[in-house]
């Protein structure tokens, strides 16, 4: 049977600022507020800044340009982006497609809570016992075991994101998620320095910021810290799971890659640094409130952190309602942005392979994903199931991810300089040789130590003392579903040709010579290669 030819037509950002907005709402997510402070007070506060920027440096803005240069010069979400680079490699694709396929399915599940306490801040539903509240009457958390009894005022709002996710994938890259993005992130700056500026004018604020900041050096010297921090950066930045591939091959061929990749890289961490501070102002407002210190305060970590610690402070502050509303309203905004990010992925993945339209492959995402979320996350077991998922996915999976992407592109198809070549040709920031060393070499080494050391410590120590059949499947079973399913969605048939394509700009031998030295070739920076 003969197959269609890959269409040429691609959607677009309609313009630089979207994508830059879009990357943005992508990268800002739970992940810098619901995950960050609680990461960096566990690895040691203001000495987990030192693995955190080197985590940056070293691995974040490296793999973030090589997921830039994958999907913008190969132009496809992940699994056909690798499959044009070298056709061996469109596992590793899919790999990372499942591995935000997971991260979705319980992603949207925080949404879902951030909704409903948006909506319970009204009238502070949660403030007489914030942990019984969240634990209890509002999450009706159990045993770890396969629960099948949801828990209605969580499926319910859960339902409601799978449906808008729905829409603004039907809508497409320019009409709904740059769209989202464009209204979307000038919110939440707006709310994140109100919250900020709110913050460091309590009482105690300074306790909670000393307490946040105030360096345990020893911590460094536990490999787990700096796993920690290098998967706080692969997941904040959205990179070695596919996102920033789709995104990336959306942008018109004459993009300013690497110096749009710096401004979503420090406007990240700028979120993150100051989502950190916000929080630990408010807690050292609540240790004052108590006579305490504040690291004698409990869940200063993980959910319980924004969903118990925070509304209990909220509780005690004035016009804590008010303040209620745009702490979640932000976290709903910021995770909204990075779940349709998270999604594209999937989405268009699917649409390259099996040939379906925009709408069908929206459709059939949001339907499959949104049947799983709900049946596993919004249970009474869903509480446990996510932690555990959210561990397994990030600290190896991601971080797997990242590894294999280095030693292959690097070392075994030996794409280092034609990416370098081509992020060149479209950047004015040129990216030097120093590049090529931190994935081929650096990179792969220290990772590969930080994995292999994280996963003796799961098989020796276990997770949060969950039983062993437990991690088994909700743990070790993700990943080997991630696996499982990369190679079967490898195996089906791609409805379009995809080996009609040439890349842009084309490689000849002078053009390399000149894109690798740095200068760019004509006033704008482009090339005289054509555009096809
Ligand atoms: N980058 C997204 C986050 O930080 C996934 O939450």
């Amino acid at each position: 049977m003969a197959t269609k030819v890959q269409s040429t037509e691609r959607e677009q950002w309609s313009h630089q600022t979207g994508f830059i907005l879009a990357a943005i709402g992508s990268a800002v997510g739970l992940g810098n507020i619901w995950r960050f402070p609680g990461v960096a007070y566990e690895g040691g506060g203001g000495a987990f800044l030192v693995p955190y920027l080197i985590a940056l440096l070293t691995a974040g803005i490296p793999i973030l340009f090589l997921d830039y240069a994958i999907g913008h010069r190969f132009r496809g979400a992940a699994p056909l982006a690798f499959r044009r680079m070298k056709k061996w490699t469109e596992p590793l694709g899919w790999f990372q497609i499942m591995l935000s396929f997971v991260i979705a399915v319980y992603y949207a599940a925080v949404i879902a809570w951030s909704m409903s306490y948006f909506v319970f801040s009204f009238d502070m539903e949660y403030a007489d016992d914030p942990k019984g509240f969240f634990l209890g009457e509002y999450l009706q958390v159990g045993e770890p075991e396969i629960s099948t009894s949801i828990v209605a005022g969580v499926a319910i709002p859960l339902v409601l994101v799978w449906v808008a996710v729905l829409v603004i994938l039907g809508l497409g890259v320019a009409g709904g998620v740059q769209r989202v993005n464009v209204i979307g992130i000038p919110l939440l700056l707006v709310a994140f320095i109100a919250l900020v500026i709110r913050a460091l004018t309590l009482p105690g604020a300074t306790d909670g910021l000393n307490e946040l900041f105030t360096p345990d050096w020893e911590a460094l010297s536990d490999p787990d810290v700096w796993i920690a921090a290098y998967s706080q950066i692969f997941f904040s930045l959205s990179i070695a799971f596919g996102i920033m591939i789709t995104y990336a091959s959306y942008q018109k061929r004459k993009a300013n890659m690497t110096s749009s990749g710096l401004v979503v890289a420090f406007a990240n961490s700028s979120f993150e640094i100051l989502a950190g501070i916000a929080v630990f102002s408010t807690l050292g407002f609540l240790a004052f409130e108590r006579g305490v210190g504040v690291g004698e305060l409990e869940g200063l970590t993980g959910p319980i952190l924004s969903f118990v610690t925070f509304p209990a402070v909220l509780a005690q502050m004035p016009a804590g309602s008010l303040w209620g509303a745009v702490f979640f309203g932000a976290l709903v905004i910021a995770g909204f942005t990075s779940l349709i990010s998270i999604l594209l992925g999937v989405s268009a993945s699917l649409q390259e392979k099996l040939g379906v339209s925009r709408r069908a492959a929206a459709v059939g995402v949001a339907a499959v994903c949104g049947t799983i979320s709900v049946a596993l996350f919004s249970t009474t077991s869903g509480l446990l199931a996510l932690d555990t998922v959210d561990q397994w996915a990030n600290n190896i999976g991601v971080v797997t991810s990242a590894i294999l992407m280095a030693i292959i592109v690097i070392w075994i198809i030996r794409k280092g300089d034609e990416l370098r070549f081509h992020l060149n040709s479209v950047s004015t920031f040129k990216v030097g040789r120093i590049w090529i060393l931190l994935l081929g070499v650096l990179a792969p080494i220290y990772l590969s130590y930080m994995l292999i050391e994280r996963i003796i410590t799961l098989i020796s120590d276990g997770y949060e003392q969950l039983p062993t059949w437990y991690l088994v499947v909700f743990g070790w079973g993700t990943i080997a579903f991630t696996v499982i399913a990369a190679f079967v969605l490898t195996a089906l048939p791609w409805r379009n040709s995809t080996e009609r394509f040439t890349p842009w700009p084309q490689l000849r031998h002078d053009d390399v010579k000149t894109a690798l030295a740095g200068p760019p070739q004509s006033a704008d920076g482009s090339t005289n290669g054509e555009i096809k």
